[in-house]
């Protein structure tokens, strides 16, 4: 399908994800999970030693992707009943834009629900203003305006120099997409939010003739920024003989939230084989996958026997195709998982490995028990 915009109403231009932030229950160890296992740098801390008590941030970094790993310092903090709720999980999605007031004004005045009013942040680096809205479940979204600071990260924050443990980046380039799973019947009053709070337009819909197996489906529709850049699938389930992964979900993060965020790569065979030899897990399709690959997307530039082995997928589209592979959920609770993804000018999401990879996906579940 083509990737005209001409809907979109865009009263809020957003320049791309500022950050996301993962509220998690050992951020120190999860920093350093995410340097060596994905190829994160160390880039910022807060914590007792910048004078914040109650919570210590790590944020790291890999080109334009920032992550924002944080814990509760003590018993009774917002933090901690997040995770205590939750499990580990993304807690805000932070919009990069040119004037965070007037996004915030824009969202409240089109209905969007208050998390935090605009605040000015000061360093001696320059000022940062933020704001903040609800979005499904209890993630937000924050507005970030940084174009009068060029400190580290955000006041508040220092430096985090990390000089004897640096490993390797592996070719992550920045947030493609970022997947949220909402209640049964929540879809489209999740969709209505990004069109009219955000002057978001949906760009593609998927219903569960599109991603049924045997026993699950669910629904799905893509909500797209007015340039494009950012992305927001929305996933509902969709009634099954068994419980479907959506359903899994929302049982274990005890809400709606986020599912996947979808990371870009310019080389997956590299980044996969990277990610795979320092212990990343995958979800991998039957080998017979690959023995009717060519027959189902055509040539491609890449050797189908490297991507075999790595269980690297691919899909076309109308304008191109993409490769992409999705790892096993990353904390204790089966709910949130990451994405590679690299597009060779596909815009879709990969709707034609839907079936094989839910029916992977189900094969874990059987395994937890809870298909
Ligand atoms: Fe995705």
């Amino acid at each position: 399908m083509s990737h005209t915009l001409k809907g979109a109403k865009d009263f809020m231009p957003i320049n791309g994800t500022d950050y996301l932030e993962l509220y998690v229950s050992n951020a120190k160890q999860a920093a350093h999970y995410y340097k060596s296992a994905f190829g994160f740098k160390s880039l910022a801390y807060r914590g007792l030693e910048t004078g914040s008590k109650e919570l210590e941030s790590y944020v790291v970094v890999q080109d334009k992707i920032r992550l924002v790993l944080t814990s509760p310092l003590k018993s009774g903090t917002e933090v901690g009943k997040h995770i205590d709720k939750h499990g580990d999980g993304v807690k805000v999605t932070a919009l990069w834009v040119d004037d965070a007031t007037y996004a915030y004004n824009e969202a409240i005045k089109r209905g969007a629900t208050h998390y935090m009013k605009p605040v000015t942040e000061e360093d001696e680096k320059g000022t940062v203003v933020r704001s903040g809205i609800y979005s499904y479940g209890e993630v937000v979204h924050i507005f970030v305006e940084r174009k009068n600071y060029n400190g580290v990260f955000l006041p508040g924050f220092i430096s985090w120099e990390t000089p004897n443990y640096n490993p390797d980046a592996v070719g992550l380039k920045y947030v493609d997409h970022m997947v949220g799973n909402v209640a049964l019947g929540q879809m489209n009053h999740w969709v209505k939010f990004y069109e009219e709070v955000m002057g978001f337009t949906q760009i593609m819909s998927f219903d569960d003739n599109d991603i049924s197996t045997e026993f699950t489906a669910l629904m799905s529709k893509v909500m797209s920024s007015g340039d494009g850049r950012i992305k927001f699938p929305i996933n509902e389930p969709a009634p099954g003989l068994k419980k479907s992964q959506v359903d899994e979900y929302l049982e274990f993060y005890e809400g709606e939230g986020v599912q996947h965020i979808a990371v870009a790569t310019d080389n997956i065979i590299k980044t996969v084989t990277e990610l795979q030899d320092r212990g990343v897990e995958f979800l991998k399709v039957p080998d017979s996958y690959y023995d009717v690959l060519t027959d189902r997307v055509g040539k491609i530039d890449e050797d189908i026997e490297a991507l075999r082995p790595l269980g690297i997928l691919v899909d076309r589209d109308d304008e191109g195709y993409l490769l992409q592979i999705f790892t096993k959920t990353v904390q204790a609770r089966p709910t949130m998982f990451f994405e590679i993804i690299q597009r060779k000018g596909a815009t879709s999401f990969g709707k034609g490995n839907f079936k094989a990879l839910f029916e992977a996906l189900e094969r874990e579940q059987e395994l937890r028990g809870t298909l």
